[in-house]
């Protein structure tokens, strides 16, 4: 039986180690560093630099390690542990440019056809203000580098373009990450997400799924991280062999031929237009909250996943869905995406947890011994997921749900899924 350890400390991590724990080879399940709320399932250890990653491996014989996130992706961990002959699911730091360098990435897509909107790359203000002249508005602007899902501006003007880009390249608000952008034309249509299991060699990509970024209902508010999702979109069903061929197959090769080839979860986040198909971002792991509806979905034993990923046996993979649909309602702190008071009572009535194809996915929470309960931590609180016979079902029970949880600090969205509908 085989020890896992997950990385990452999200309502996504969460899922991830309940997938690894429906599996029939799996035995303990860490979770580094987790939060309170996965403490009370898995075993959650603080978080260590590279070097503790690599003793804590050792000392507890894990046979896999997943990295949640993009961070530590982009700082090496996939190229560490292999170097030290552990086996781990995310890319090589090279690899996990596509989502590290959006100027890598942009670059990538250009030089081998894979659909995306037009763009140029900057690293003078003076010629990024230049080039605005003569543009359509809205336009797109992109902080090269990481900038925790905040370095995209949508600008609806010129004066808030040049504010924008001022503030990216001179002020440096996102840091290091602005020191180059990407100035691209705005694309219409519907956002979807999907993913690919790759080897290096072959890949399987999932069902589609359908974040929500805003933060308030009919898509109004600022971007967040995410606050809900639903899956799969049977309207994009039809679509999936176009992805494979027109993106999928080309990026994978395009990295190969670039010498850094891709092996973990490939994200592609695609805007579509009726038959016409763009990606806006790859991201180098799976998404959050995507992972809350794609993962309870699937059928597979996610260690032989993971495992022919690892292998590089992902041909032999055919993956199977449940015939269901699942919709994720994620309760953030009020105030989220900006600031937002910590510390607040949450009270969950814990009959909620017994419920069959309903879960409780935890996020920034935090034990609380004055109160005695759960108190908020973070911007992304819990995810909600609810699975139903169709989709208007998993909606309704998401919703009816969302009673057992009682917090005067979390607000949600009241229309998760319902793009879904129409
Ligand atoms: P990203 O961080 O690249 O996912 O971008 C955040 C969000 O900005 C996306 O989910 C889209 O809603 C929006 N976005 C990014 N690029 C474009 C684009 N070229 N056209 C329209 N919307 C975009
Ligand atoms: N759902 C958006 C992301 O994971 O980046």
């Amino acid at each position: 039986m085989k020890n896992i350890l997950v990385l990452g400390s999200g309502a996504r991590e969460h899922t991830i180690a309940d997938a690894f724990n429906q599996s029939k080879h799996t035995d303990k399940i860490f979770v580094m560093p987790g939060n309170d709320g996965i403490k009370k399932y898995y075993q959650t250890v603080p978080q260590e630099d590279f070097n503790g990653i690599l003793d804590f491996v050792e000392n507890n014989k894990i046979d896999l390690v997943f990295v949640g996130g993009e961070q530590l992706l982009s700082e090496g961990i996939s190229d560490f542990l292999l170097s030290h002959n552990i086996k781990v699911i995310g890319p090589t730091k090279d690899a996990a440019q596509i989502e590290s360098s959006k100027v890598f990435a942009k670059n990538l897509m250009q030089k081998y056809n894979i659909p995306t909107a037009n763009s140029a790359i900057f690293n003078k203000t003076s010629s990024a203000i230049s080039y605005l002249k003569g543009k359509k508005f809205p336009i797109v602007l992109k902080a090269d580098g990481l900038a925790a899902g905040k370095g995209v501006i949508i600008a609806s003007n010129f004066t808030e373009a040049e504010l924008s880009i001022k503030e990216i390249m001179l002020d440096k608000k996102f840091g290091e990450a602005g020191s180059q952008i990407v100035i691209e034309d705005f694309l219409y249509g519907e956002e979807a997400s999907i993913f690919a299991f790759c080897d290096g060699d072959n890949y399987v990509s999932t069902i589609f799924s359908q974040d929500h970024k805003r933060a308030f209902d009919e898509d109004k508010g600022l971007n967040t991280g995410g606050m809900g999702a639903f899956a799969p979109v049977d309207k994009f069903t039809k679509l999936k062999k176009q992805v494979d061929e027109q993106i999928f197959t080309p990026i994978l090769s395009a990295l190969k031929k670039e010498n850094c080839s891709f092996s973990g979860v490939l994200y592609a986040g695609l805007m579509i237009n009726n038959e016409n198909i763009s990606v806006i971002e790859f991201n180098c792991r799976l998404g959050d909250p995507e992972t809350q509806v794609i993962l309870p979905l699937l059928k597979n034993d996610f260690y032989e996943l993971c495992t022919a990923i690892s292998n590089k046996t992902i041909h032999n993979i055919n993956l199977e869905w449940e015939d269901k649909y699942a919709v994720t309602v994620v309760l953030a702190s009020k105030g989220y995406p900006e600031s937002f008071e910590k510390g607040k009572q949450i009270y969950i009535d814990s009959s909620i947890e017994k419920k069959q194809d309903i879960k409780l996915y935890y996020a920034g929470v935090k034990d609380s011994k004055e109160l005695n309960c759960l108190v908020n931590n973070g911007g992304r609180v819990i995810s909600l997921t609810s699975l139903g016979i169709s989709l208007i079902d998993a909606i309704n029970s998401a919703y009816n749900n969302l009673k057992f949880i009682k917090s005067d600090i979390l607000r949600f969205r009241h229309d998760i899924g319902k793009k879904g509908l129409q």
